[in-house]
């Protein structure tokens, strides 16, 4: 139901270490992570995850798969739970259709297995081609190692204007191939004869950029020595989206057992050359702005982003965007720094010049993101006349209101209400929220929308649950906690940014969390403030009585301390599940049943899986 080629994307998407750490506690050995069997009881750890492969293995009991399986076995979910789960952490939505073909999947594999090759190619001309040396002195007088070049797979796409397709391309489906991956260009398309295509990369030194799987996505291409443009990047391809990929990611990870914070840099070689020296957790981002989508990557995987930009004012610029496109990810614990580097250095030549412990350094003053945030605005008004306060709180108070609700969007209120001298609820009148309630939107809005696409009518009459003792704990029910939290919800949705979602993640592994999950969800994506429309959601589901019911007793809530109601049920929830985890893990294998069943059940067990994530009755 799902198709394959969502859940290859979701798996690459996917971190498995970052997904099996947070519930087992890892060690790094080698290449791999390793820790004891949550599978089977066990005193010394055989049970290891490969962040290379993607994948898990214990040599005590064969336990074996992917996050995804991780996650259906740890968390004892089923399929569509699983995948939404991690589709939910990877900011994806999980497409509903039937119709999207192996094929697509199949033409993916194809690509990186074409890129894969062309990295070998260029790998193997930078050592051996006639004319290799000219990539080599340059990479030499770029101060680079060899030892550093072979880590980051940098390579030589020799002068010519065919090489790697001559290569390659044997058979027309490599043909097709080559072009699809962006690796060669086709000048005519009308004209089909094979001297029309061409390499995209020739005399250039080449950097792979790999997926967090370590897979090659795409090319940087550096011109050797002077010339324009200075690099060529792959397009965008199926595998292949600019706006969303960090150069040196998986590097990074590769050469860390843990990583705390990311420092995002603008070039490949400040990458390469801050590793070469040490400093080797940086990304770069390819030639465009800081995303959205980088900064959900990056904040998932550490909560310290440092931004690194020149000292020149198209640095500060660029600084200023990140900032304004950081501001929504800043949930409390998380932070984001500004680091400027001397007009005319880059991080590379001041690497070089400086050495480690100096740059290290100047990671340690980065800007933190509230006072650059202030400094900047500062230098735009004069905050000593009355006209000057009233300025700056206009500007101030529409981009605090962007970042999530919590103690750090208050100190930011409390900080701007110093240097105005007006209180917070003052300002958060002028920035048009509604005053006394906090700092939170107006939870009233009247809605007249019909419920998104894709809500299937369900009448729960047609189903006669002959499969449900397949899943006893997965019948819709929902713990007396849980619904305390939905009724809280239900009152004001935006409360589910104060927690961390890592707290949901741990939420998904109880049962009688699932309603309450899946309305977090459904908030979070789709960015529902109104409790009229969130409950509009579910106005054609089975679930709807009780949502009804829990908006009504919700209304008897106190309004004063709704954060701390939520914050404290959300913290009682998991302090139930940490107990009942650790009782779990004592019980071997409580997936033996499932093992068990023979081809029909299984297929059974899917399809009631499928219609119990759909709503829709059995055929
Ligand atoms: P810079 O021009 O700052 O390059 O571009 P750099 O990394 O310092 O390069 P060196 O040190 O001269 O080799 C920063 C980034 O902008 C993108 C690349 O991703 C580059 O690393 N860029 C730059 C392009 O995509 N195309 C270009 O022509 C130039
Ligand atoms: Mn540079």
């Amino acid at each position: 139901m799902i198709p394959p080629d969502f859940i290859d994307e979701l798996l690459a998407r996917t971190d498995i270490v970052e997904i099996v750490d947070s519930r087992v506690s890892l060690k790094k050995t080698g290449q791999n992570y390793s820790g004891l069997c949550p599978f089977h009881t066990e005193k010394s750890p055989s049970f290891t995850v490969s962040p290379n492969k993607q994948f898990y293995y214990c040599f005590g009991c064969q336990a074996s798969g992917s996050a995804l399986k991780f996650v259906m076995e740890f968390d004892r979910m089923d399929f569509i739970a699983a995948v939404e789960m991690l589709a939910g952490r990877a900011g994806m939505e999980v497409p509903r259709s039937t119709n999207v073909s192996s094929e697509k999947q199949q033409q993916r594999k194809s690509i990186y297995n074409i890129l894969d090759q062309s990295s070998s190619f260029y790998s193997q001309q930078l050592r051996h081609h006639k004319e290799k040396s000219r990539a080599v002195d340059y990479l030499k007088s770029r101060g680079l190692t060899g030892e550093i070049a072979r880590d980051f797979g940098i390579g030589f796409a020799p002068p010519g204007w065919d090489n790697l397709y001559s290569e390659l391309a044997k058979t027309n489906l490599e043909r097709q191939l080559l072009i699809e991956s962006g690796m060669a260009i086709e000048k005519d398309k009308d004209n089909t004869s094979d001297d029309r295509v061409y390499d995209r990369f020739r005399e250039r030194v080449m950097f792979p950029i790999r997926d967090l799987r370590g897979r090659v996505i795409a090319f940087g291409g550096r011109i050797i020595g002077d010339g324009k443009p200075k690099y060529l990047n792959s397009p965008e391809t199926p595998v292949f989206h600019k706006g969303r990929e960090l150069y040196g990611l998986y590097e990074a990870r590769q050469r860390n057992r843990r990583l705390d914070q990311l420092l995002v840099v603008e070039g490949y070689l400040d990458v390469v050359a801050l590793a070469q020296y040490g400093v080797n957790y940086s990304v770069a981002t390819l030639g465009t702005a800081t995303t959205d989508e980088h900064l959900d990557r990056l904040f998932r995987m550490v909560p310290t982003v440092v931004f690194c930009f020149d000292g020149d004012s198209a640095g500060s610029n660029a600084a200023w965007k990140a900032l304004v496109i950081a501001l929504s990810h800043m949930k409390d614990g998380r932070s984001a720094r500004f680091l400027f580097v001397p007009d005319g250095e880059d991080p590379d030549s001041l690497i070089r010049s400086e050495g480690k412990d100096k740059f290290e350094w100047r990671i340690d003053q980065a800007m933190h993101l509230p006072d650059f945030f202030f400094e900047k605005l500062l230098g735009e008004v004069d905050v000593d006349t009355i006209d000057g306060k009233a300025h700056l709180s206009k500007l101030a108070m529409p981009m605090i209101m962007k970042i999530p609700v919590g103690v750090f969007r208050e100190l930011m209120i409390g900080r701007l209400s110093e240097m105005t001298n007006l209180a917070g609820d003052k300002l958060l009148e002028l920035s048009g929220a509604k005053p006394g309630s906090s700092g939170y939107q107006p939870a009233i809005v009247a809605v007249d929308q019909p419920p998104a696409e894709g809500w299937d009518e369900y009448s729960p009459d047609e189903y006669d649950g002959q499969y449900d003792d397949y899943y006893p704990d997965q019948l819709p029910q929902s713990s007396d906690l849980a619904n305390k939290a939905i009724s809280l919800l239900l009152r004001q949705p935006e409360l589910c940014n104060i927690v961390e979602e890592s707290h949901y993640t741990i939420l998904e592994s109880a049962g009688g969390c699932g309603l309450l999950l899946e309305i977090v969800r459904v908030i979070l994506v789709e960015e529902i403030r109104s409790p009229v429309l969130l409950l509009a959601k579910y106005q054609d589901r089975v679930e709807f009585t009780l949502l009804k019911q829990l908006a009504e007793q919700e209304q008897l809530l106190g309004i004063a301390d709704l954060p701390d109601q939520y914050l404290g049920v959300i913290n009682k929830l998991r302090k139930k599940i940490d107990e009942k985890v650790s009782e779990e893990l004592k019980r071997p294998l409580v997936h033996k049943a499932l093992k068990d069943m023979n081809e029909e059940e299984k297929q059974q067990l899917r399809d009631l899986t499928v219609r119990k994530a759909t709503n829709r009755p059995m055929k």
